[in-house]
């Protein structure tokens, strides 16, 4: 009898629900910050998307779309809030449109991720945070004491779920993302430390993991069978006390009994940002398994023991650099696609060369910063500080590299650590008195 050959990223994958993902190889979600005052799609995300497009990935799955424009992960992202018909007319409408279609063709998906920012949306978006229990995120002062959702408001954002969904796909999206990962709303649902309710959507795994479900179940619902469905989800939150990997085992049981065409694999949250290998506040973190294996892929160990619960296809992200550990990777049944960012950010045109055997491997530009060569990244640093400038300074380097990108320029391989900083924070202000302004304008077309 033959048997089919093990997979590798040029293997096209079909979905549950019909579709075909060209190749293995998907850029995983990173956050723009380049939608306007109105939190609307711009020029600038086509522009961004059409390169990676070019750039030879099979999914692009978009930075996270909000469904709460006044609790955003950061000052530029797009929302999609039937309570502001802004981010949902025909001018906003033909906007995301125009993104689809600049990262769509030739047979390359590009899924919507949708999102709330929960407890996890800074001081200078908002002073209202939300979350399934009032428990505050102290990370440096910077985030405001959530207020507990009640009913309601519960259902109303799970509503919101399926409703951004069903626009993304009028508008050209091929498919969409619950975010359920990384602390936001979704993920705060799932983990005691921040869900601490005692009615039907806290207390047993079962009651923390409703939120999810019933959001998949609604975007399901919306979309139709036919579409593509994604959940991003922890393997583990690496916080004491917190969603731990058996109790994402357990969901990923759950969501078994429901309509899901890929489940990504990541993991951390802003206290423990594991999802981007740096370690977070010391006193609450718990350990990650490091084998050879996982000094290049984070989380494939735990990706193995989800594997035999899963009966969904897997897209495994964080950490992938070289041919060799993905094919490997995929080879061994780990996982059924892997998931790129950072790499995607320094070399847009990376899955091209991978493919046609030009490249190797991405250049681990992340080893040079600064701060990271002077050894504040060392696991033993319990300086909370320069964990965060650390975490912060890589992200705003990568932030800088993204509207360069978007304004159709090549990354900036030189871009120093502290010059990335100040553009960061001083971008992330100047975006956040934008939006206080246009609040009660109306948007331009
Ligand atoms: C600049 C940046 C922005 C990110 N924004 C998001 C996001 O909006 N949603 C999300 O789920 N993950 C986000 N992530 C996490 C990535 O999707 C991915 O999990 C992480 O970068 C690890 O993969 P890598 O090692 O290939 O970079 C972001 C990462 C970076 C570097």
């Amino acid at each position: 009898m033959a048997t089919s050959p093990a997979p590798t990223i040029a293997t096209p994958l079909r979905l549950p629900c019909g579709a075909v993902l060209p190749n293995r190889l998907c850029k995983s979600a990173m956050t723009e910050g380049v939608g306007d005052a109105w939190h609307r799609a711009t020029p600038r995300h086509e522009t961004l998307y059409r390169r990676w497009r070019e750039g030879g990935v099979g999914l692009s799955i978009t930075g996270n779309v909000m469904i709460d424009r006044t609790v955003l992960e950061r000052p530029g992202n797009v929302a999609i809030d039937p309570t502001d018909p802004r981010t949902t007319d025909a001018a906003a409408r033909a906007r995301l449109a125009r993104w689809a279609r600049a990262g769509t063709g030739e047979g390359a998906h590009l899924w919507m991720q949708v999102s709330h920012a929960g407890r996890q949306s800074p001081r200078y978006v908002t002073a209202r945070t939300v979350g399934p229990s009032a428990v505050g995120l102290e990370l440096m002062g910077n985030y405001a004491r959530p207020r507990a959702l009640d009913e309601p408001a519960i259902r109303d954002f799970i509503s919101r779920f399926g409703h951004a969904a069903a626009i993304a796909r009028d508008c050209g999206f091929t498919g969409v993302q619950v975010h359920a990962a990384h602390g936001y709303l979704v993920s705060a649902f799932l983990s005691p430390v921040t869900n601490r309710r005692d009615d039907g959507w806290g207390g047993t795994l079962q009651n923390r993991a409703r939120f999810l479900i019933e959001a998949v179940r609604a975007t399901r619902a919306a979309v139709g069978a036919d579409f593509p469905v994604s959940v991003k989800l922890n393997s583990d939150d690496f916080r004491k006390g917190g969603f731990s990997h058996a109790d994402c085992l357990e969901v990923v049981r759950l969501l078994g009994a429901e309509s899901v065409d890929l489940l990504e694999i990541s993991g951390g949250t802003y206290e423990q940002p594991r999802l981007l290998g740096h370690e977070g506040i010391a006193e609450s973190a718990m350990p990650v398994r490091k084998s050879t294996r996982a000094r290049e892929a984070y989380f494939i160990e735990y990706a193995d023991a989800i594997r035999r619960v899963a009966t969904v296809p897997l897209l495994l992200t964080g950490g992938f650099r070289s041919r060799q550990a993905m094919d490997a990777a995929l080879a061994e049944g780990a996982c059924d696609a892997v998931g790129l960012g950072r790499p995607l950010v320094t070399e847009p045109d990376l899955p091209l060369r991978l493919l046609d055997g030009r490249s190797r491997a991405a250049h681990a530009h992340e080893r040079d910063l600064v701060f990271a060569r002077r050894g504040w990244r060392s696991p033993t640093s319990r300086w909370l500080p320069m964990r965060v400038a650390n975490v912060l300074g890589a992200q705003g380097w990568y932030y800088q590299q993204i509207l360069r990108l978007a304004d159709g320029r090549d990354p900036d391989p030189a871009l120093g650590l502290a010059p990335a900083i100040v553009a960061y924070l001083a971008e992330e202000l100047r975006g956040a008195w934008r939006r206080r302004r246009a609040w009660s304008r109306p948007a331009p077309a």
